[in-house]
Parts: structure tokens; sequence; C-alpha cells
């Protein structure tokens, strides 16, 4: 199968010029200038992009399909997630797997959880994904499947918390043997960076002055307790003289310490999230229990923080735009009615990540170039999928956007893929969307419609960072 994109304006993380793109089978085979002319018309499938935007798929680095939190699972699962995705222009994503749990002190091992992902995803997912491991306790057997993962699986990053307490907490000790095992295999850590501890006793203290509405899962997470977590984690890292990454990054203070520590040539790296660059605390007011909607960790900050993080991912302090896609409904929103600690932590995000990131574009906050760096082409080198993933050059998979730059698009829980039964972004009109998404050289997404298969995704074999 021979496919032709043509007549497009192709974008890559350094350049912007006119050219073709020509597919062949799942690869990208040439892009350059009237490449029709080469094939004599012998192409099976031709895509006009003229006015249009040609930028590889988007890849999403941080999402939770079917995931058990919070007393329940994350709503969509790796058919609707991927599906999703791959409707706001996202062609990859590499979810969370979690090292299994069964009681206080009973773990299993990484390997049986990434046995349990793979079964969760084959066969279902529309588009490509890789996973990240969850390590939740960290001893020999745990420290030993990190080098088996690393080396044969493909797993080659890995989730750390300094929040959730009971959870998925571990302490520092084990976040410093984690990081030290990534300086013998070339692995990834990636943390969560909030002081849990010192959060829950903020928590028990709001609780017994009878607070109990969603607002103060923002009161009770300060913006200080993320910079204090990051700070920690980031000195962790410069000791173990390795590189770290820091998930969902909210705040200003936390976003400091990855520029001090980057200045101190420390290999920090991070993400923010859509929902930290439009929304705010104020978000946490809406009635009738709406504030659950924005339920998440690290919470919604003051209104004004976004500013810090858009000019985090102007200036390189921040190298990736995430979604941490942790879709619940308003019936598992309603477990924490009556006590703010129990609303399910986490939002859908992964179908509105290009459509409202695109916006800071047209606003001159980011360059387009810089647009399609953060949300594909970083994400592919900090995650060990570089030549494959996020990018047009020849040899790549065929993961390619065509993306109409003055399409206006409603956000809307009408309009949106996930099962979430609401869009934190309900209404907002935007401006630039996606005509075709093709994921390795096939068209699944068409004027707005699905149009993949289930289980036409396949697992990707990620390698080590370049970060
Ligand atoms: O609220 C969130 N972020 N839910 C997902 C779990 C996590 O910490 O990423
Ligand atoms: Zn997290
Ligand atoms: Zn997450």
């Amino acid at each position: 199968m021979r496919t032709l994109i043509e007549h497009g304006t192709v974008v890559t993380p350094s350049d912007t010029f006119a050219a073709d793109v020509l597919i062949e089978g799942e690869t990208i085979a040439a892009v350059g200038k009237n490449l029709a002319a080469l094939f004599h018309g012998n192409i099976d499938r031709r895509i006009d992009a003229t006015g249009k935007l040609v930028i590889p798929g988007g890849i999403d680095v941080h999402t939770h399909l079917d995931m058990p939190f919070g007393g329940t699972f994350s709503v969509d699962d790796f058919e609707s997630g991927t599906i999703s995705a791959a409707c706001g222009g996202t062609t990859t994503l590499v979810d969370f797997a979690i090292q299994p749990q069964s009681g206080p002190g009973q773990f299993g091992s990484l390997k049986e959880g990434l046995g349990i992902w793979h079964e969760k995803a084959a066969g279902k997912a529309v588009v490509d994904y890789g996973f990240h491991m969850i390590v939740r306790n960290v001893d020999k057997t745990s420290l030993a499947d990190m080098d088996h993962l690393v080396k044969h699986e493909g797993v080659t990053s890995f989730k750390l918390f300094t929040a959730y307490p009971g959870v998925f907490y571990v302490d520092d000790a084990s976040i410093f043997r984690a990081l030290r095992k990534t300086g013998d295999n070339g692995g990834l850590i990636c943390m969560h960076a909030e002081n849990g501890p010192v959060i829950d006793v903020i928590i028990e203290e709001a609780k017994a002055r009878g607070e109990t509405a969603p607002i103060w899962h923002a009161l009770t997470r300060p913006p200080r307790l993320e910079g204090e977590a990051s700070h920690r984690v980031l000195a962790l890292a410069e000791v173990a003289k390795v590189p770290l990454y820091i998930v969902h990054l909210s705040a200003a203070e936390a976003l400091e310490q990855v520029r001090e520590a980057r200045d101190r040539g420390v290999r920090a790296y991070a993400e923010t999230c859509p929902q930290y660059l439009f929304l705010d605390q104020t978000n946490y007011e809406e009635p009738d229990f709406g504030g659950s909607k924005y339920v998440m960790s690290p919470p919604l900050r003051a209104p004004g923080n976004n500013k810090s993080l858009w000019h985090g991912l102007k200036l390189d302090d921040l190298q990736v735009i995430s979604t941490d896609h942790c879709p619940f409904c308003m019936k598992e929103k309603r477990l924490g009615e009556n006590d703010f600690a129990k609303i399910p932590n986490g939002a859908p995000g992964v179908e509105t990540r290009l459509y409202l990131t695109y916006q800071g574009v047209r606003e001159g906050k980011i360059s387009l170039n810089r647009w399609v760096q953060l949300n594909s082409a970083a994400p592919a080198m900090i995650f060990g999928m570089v030549g494959k993933k996020g990018t047009l050059a020849p040899g790549a998979d065929a993961d390619v956007v065509v993306w109409d730059p003055e399409k206006k698009h409603t956000l809307s829980v009408k309009a949106h893929h996930s099962k979430a039964d609401y869009n934190p972004y309900e209404g907002r009109e935007v401006v630039g969307g996606p005509t075709h998404v093709l994921s390795r050289g096939k068209v699944v997404v068409e004027g707005g419609q699905f149009i993949g298969k289930k289980g036409d995704g396949k697992f990707v074999k990620r390698g080590l960072t370049l970060a």
C-alpha cells in the first residue's frame, strides 16, 4: 500500500516546509517535493493536505487505562482510551503498568505487573502503546526485575511516588536504590513529587474541622510541598548521578527546582499537562459537586501559576506535554461526596491535548515547531523511541497527523470518545484540529470519525532514554 500526503506543510521541531510525505506500507518512505511525479500516478491513496500542516503523530507518555485506583477503576480501557487518543491526533501512548499488591506488605513482582498490563492491552488498542512500570516496593526482586524489564521487555522507565502513603508511596532510600539501579541499566526514573506524608497530616486537620468540599483537595496539597518533594528527588538523582524525569509538574515552585537542578548540570527533565495550563483552582468551586471533576494530584493551582509553566515550555525547562489521562465518571467521583479525600484522583485528557496546546501556538506562547517537539519528538527522545516514533524521517513508523490550522471545534463530552461522562473543558471553542490521523500507514481517523480497528495497536518495545 502506497499513500501520498501531498501539498501540505511539514512541521518538525526545527523546520516548517512545503513537502509531500510518501508512505510505503507502515513506514515513511520519503519527504520531498512533487513525489507523485516520481511514481507516475502509481499510488494507492492520495490525501490532499493543501492548506494543512503535516506533523508526526502525538505521543502521550502519561496515561492510566483500566487502572485500579481510588476504590474503583479508571473508566477507559485500552480500546476506548486509544480511540480517544487517535481522535485527538495521538498515535502512541505510554501507559503505567503497576506492580501488584494484594495486602499490606504483600507485593507481586514487576514481571507479574507487566503481564497484567499486556493482557489489558492485547487485542484492544487501536494505536501503538508502550508501558512504564510503577514500582511500589523496592526490594531485591524488584531491582532484579527492573534490569529484566529494561534489557528484555522494552520497558525502560519506572514511576515512583513520594505521594499517596499506603498506596504508592516509597521512602527516600527506596528511591535512591531505584535511581542507582538505573545508573547500571540505563533506565529512567519518573517521579510523582508531592510530600504525601505531610499532605496526609494537612488532610487530617481539614477533615477534623469538618471540611468536605472538593476545593479542599487543592488546599491540602500546597504547591510548596510539590516544590519540596521535587527538590528532594532531584538532589537524590544528582547524588546518584543519573537522569530524572518529574511527571505532571503543576506548580511554579516545582519548576523552579527543575530549573535550578538543570543549571547545576543535573539531567533533570519534566512534563506538564494541559490541565495545569488551561484550568486553575477556581474550577474546584463549581456548584453541585462539579469541582470533583478536577480532583487530580497534583491539584490545579492558583490562577496565574500557568504563566510560569508556559515560560518553562518555551525555554525548555519543561520538555514534554503529557496528559495524565485517568478518567472517571461522576458516579465514581461521587464516592467522595462527603469526603474530598475519597474523590478518585484523575480526569480525562488524552483527546484534548493537541487541540488545547495548539491554542498556545496561536497565542504566541510557543512556536509551531516547539509544539511538535513537546507533544511528539521530545517524548520519543526521552522515552527511547527515536527513529521509530515522533518523526517523519524515512524509515520511521508512518504515524502522521494532517492538521487543519483553521478547523473550529468545541471541546465537549458530546464530541469526545473517552467513556468519561464529562469533559473538563466543556464548551471551550478551539481552532485547529486533525483531519486525518494515520497509525503505521493506516488511516484511523478521517473527518472526525474513527475508522480504525480494535487490536491494530502494537506494543512498542522501547530503548534507552537519549535524554
Ligand atoms: O490524579 C492523578 N494524577 N491520577 C493518576 C495517578 C497519578 O498520580 O498520576
Ligand atoms: Zn502521579
Ligand atoms: Zn498519572
